[in-house]
């Protein structure tokens, strides 16, 4: 297993391109199961998640290729519209191949995702998706089992759930409803810049989606999709992650290929704590030189402040001159990181979906474990600003997530070393 023997501290400075958006193309990849033939997508990063989705794709029958960010996914033959355990309960994100498959083969059996280290995430929603889309839908033996022998039906579906909306379960019901007969309003729809991709990607295909990026979607089913030749996004969990390496690490970061807009409530935070981010015309120039200032933070769908940067956010708040407090209102157990980073001296103290985080002078390095993909990248940043060397340990959750993430910070003058031990 590989592990990150970590030297700090360390002020990082350069630059970092910043990858295409692993959540943005791994629905996408779902929608090329809508449109017969060979789909291109460009900018898709090299990560194991992104490799589970070639193999699901591949099971079902598709053929994928990934050449320097370049997917083509071949979806002329799909002759087995089962997405098989041993996949899913890897990787939560292949039950985004259940709406393409119903669309395109009027049925589907995709295993139920296995369990997770942020927490309970059930699939309810996008299973209610589907029914009101007329699939009819049961369980057997931990498999989703869905039928539309007569193609599906255009509804007015309200999608929201006890945390608000649900990103996967959005692109779920829309790409399925492409294919509908009639129209199909999603309300309460997730507004996350990758929903918004995947539906650009779909109009492409020929779809007929309105009102990507708000809370109502509106899709005029057409009889079928055609493949197209599309570029995803940039990543803006990697943006964020890189905005706080330089700041935890009081340097500075030019970052390209990131889109400060997806960002907002995030550069709001961290202007608050005395980061500065500067747009430039491909992304921006984040710095601190200052001390860092408390704030306190709430997860929220977007344009709230994204839990997949809360880690970061907590280890950085780690060493404000200062009281924070940090609220997760996505997945209220996603605290993995808070005993990790008391190793290393941090003073944070749960309480119920909440953490109090007393800022201390420093961090010190210690022996950590990551445990989900984003703890993993609150250790390493935390490891960056830490005086000593600090070994994460099982970092192939970071791999899930991050391109040679390493490398990236490496060349801005980190001193990481991967090692298989
Ligand atoms: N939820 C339900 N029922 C459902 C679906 C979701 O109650 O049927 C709840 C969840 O338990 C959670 C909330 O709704 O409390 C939001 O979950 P959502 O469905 O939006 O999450 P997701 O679509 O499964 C995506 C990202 C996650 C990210 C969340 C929230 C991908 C592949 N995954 O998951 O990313 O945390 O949205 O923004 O897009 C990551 O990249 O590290 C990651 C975990």
């Amino acid at each position: 297993m590989d592990t990150f023997h970590i030297e700090g501290p360390v002020a990082l400075d350069g630059m970092i391109e910043i990858s295409g958006s692993k959540n943005a193309s791994l629905p996408i990849m779902a929608a090329a199961i809508l449109a017969p033939g060979v789909t291109t997508l460009r900018g898709v990063p090299s990560l194991a998640d992104i490799a589970v989705m070639r193999q699901l794709l591949g099971r079902i029958g598709a053929s994928v290729e990934h050449q320097n960010g370049d997917l083509q996914i071949d979806t002329t033959r799909i002759n087995n519209p089962v997405g098989e355990y041993d996949i899913l309960r890897k990787m939560r994100a292949g039950i985004c191949i259940l709406g393409p498959l119903v669309a395109r083969c009027g049925r589907a059996e995709v295993s139920m995702p296995g369990g997770c280290a942020i927490g309970d995430r059930p699939v309810d929603l996008h299973l209610h998706g589907m029914r009101e889309l007329g699939a009819k839908i049961h369980l057997r033996n931990g498999y989703i089992v869905a039928t539309a022998e007569n193609g599906l039906k255009g509804k007015r579906i309200f999608l929201g759930g006890p945390f608000g909306s649900t990103v996967l379960g959005t692109a779920n019901v829309l790409m399925a409803a492409t294919l509908a007969k009639g129209t199909t309003v999603i309300e309460s729809a997730a507004c996350e810049p990758e929903v918004t991709d995947l539906a650009n990607c779909l109009n492409l295909m020929g779809a007929r989606i309105s009102g990507a990026g708000s809370p109502r979607l509106t899709i005029e089913g057409v009889s079928s999709l055609k493949p197209v030749e599309y570029r995803v996004i940039g990543d803006r969990i990697e943006a964020g992650t890189f905005i706080v390496a330089a700041a935890i690490t009081g340097g500075r970061l030019r970052l390209r290929n990131c889109c400060l807009e997806h960002l907002l409530a995030v550069v709001d935070r961290l202007e608050r704590m005395g980061v500065i981010v500067e747009p430039t015309p491909d992304g921006c120039i984040a710095s601190r030189t200052g001390t860092i200032r408390p704030a306190d933070i709430t997860t929220q769908p977007y344009p709230g402040f994204p839990t997949d940067l809360q880690a970061q956010l907590m280890a950085m708040l780690a060493l404000a001159d200062g009281n924070s407090v940090i609220t997760e209102k996505i997945y209220p157990d996603r605290f993995m990181h808070v005993a990790e980073l008391n190793r290393m001296a941090a003073n944070l103290r749960k309480e119920g979906p909440s953490v109090i985080v007393a800022g201390v002078e420093k961090l010190i390095a210690a022996p950590v474990m990551a445990s989900d993909l984003r703890a993993s990248a609150a250790l390493v940043l935390a490891a960056a600003a830490a005086n000593g060397k600090t070994v994460v340990n099982r970092v192939y959750h970071i791999d899930r997530g991050y391109e040679r993430i390493e490398e990236k910070l490496n060349a801005a003058g980190a001193k990481i070393l991967r090692k298989n031990e």
